[in-house]
């Protein structure tokens, strides 16, 4: 059975995901591959170790790139870091004036908060600028690559931990504006206002994108092993708490042949966790890829993952 349902127009964004070294990078750029055939596309990693240059073998980065000898494909890696540090770089005056206005912090404690980091906000602005991508409307796709589980989780949950933070500088806010009105009857907004106004709203697009269902999908990866079926079950539940859609999986590395006996040892040992996995995720279609002989490096590789996950 193949990945469907990923051509309809209302869809945007697909999310792979899963265990460490499970194949959600070459499953992301095959997808990417195979939507590229008639879809303006994007393939975006949000992996800080940055492995779709290596699984393409062309360098990316934090740039948009066409993909060599691929039509209507692009690629970016983003950083996190990067795009905390250009947050912080751009609205330096603006944290400032809030740390200095809302509490009784000297500039030592100020300096310290600013050196440290916010709850969420390095994934959230590598959403933002994931979310800016798509608002600007130049592709019809939108495929992301994340890094194991773990992160991938505080990516999702990244707009939960904000927006405790915006709502308690709000508050320290609010007392300061108390004060200020209380003393001379006027409050004018500030900058400081603007920049949590603006990062609430940034919050509240992503939430708004992660939980349409029309638009977003998110695509566990997972192999046939104990451990990965428990941490793609805990995944599958966690997404739901955020109401991101998921109704397809990749179960990855199947072993097929019975050429030899290592390989029939293998394929028996795998039967009983495709087993599990179809019982634990009864309600999740379950895609089956089958192990290649050698490693999937570079786009020739890639359209031969791509024929099998689209079913060609
Ligand atoms: N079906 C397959 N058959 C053979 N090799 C595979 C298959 N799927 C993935 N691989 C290989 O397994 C390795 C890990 O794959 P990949 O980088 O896609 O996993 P990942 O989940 O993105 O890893 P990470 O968690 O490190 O980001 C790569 O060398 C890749 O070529
Ligand atoms: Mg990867």
């Amino acid at each position: 059975m193949p990945l469907t349902g990923l051509e309809q127009k209302d869809l945007k964004m697909i999310i792979f995901g899963g265990k460490g070294g499970v194949g959600k990078t070459s499953c992301s750029l095959a997808c990417a591959l195979g939507l590229a055939e008639k879809h303006k596309t994007l393939v975006i990693s949000t992996d800080p170790a940055h492995s779709i240059s290596d699984s393409l073998c062309q360098e990316i980065g934090f740039r948009l790139q066409p993909v060599h000898n691929v039509k209507n494909l692009t690629a970016i890696e983003i950083s996190a870091d990067k795009a905390f540090k250009r947050f912080k770089k751009e609205h330096e005056s603006e944290l400032i004036k809030l740390f200095d206005t809302s509490t009784n912090l000297d500039d030592e404690d100020i300096q310290q908060m600013m050196s440290l980091s916010i709850p969420g906000i390095d994934e959230v602005m590598s959403f933002k600028t994931i979310i800016d991508l798509i608002e600007e409307n130049n592709y019809e796709k939108y495929v992301v690559d994340t890094a194991p589980t773990g992160h991938a989780l505080r990516l999702l949950s990244s707009p939960v931990l904000l927006d405790e933070w915006i709502k308690m500088a709000a508050k320290m806010r609010w007392k300061y504006r108390y004060m200020i009105e209380s003393f001379s009857g006027d409050y004018k907004e500030d900058e400081a206002d603007v920049m949590l106004l603006n990062l609430k709203k940034t919050v509240k697009r992503i939430a708004a994108l992660l939980s349409n269902r029309d638009k977003c999908e998110f695509i566990p990866v997972c192999i046939p092993e104990d451990m990965a079926i428990m941490e793609t079950s805990r995944l599958l539940h966690e997404l739901q708490q955020y109401h991101i859609s998921s109704h397809q999986m990749i179960l990855n590395n199947v072993m097929e042949s019975d050429e030899s006996g290592f390989c029939r040892q293998r394929k028996a040992a795998q039967l009983k966790y495709i087993n599990k996995a179809s019982d634990i995720f009864k309600n999740i279609k379950i895609v089956i890829v089958p192990v290649f002989p050698e490693e999937i490096k570079g786009v020739a590789a890639l359209l031969k993952l791509k024929d099998i996950i689209f079913g060609r």
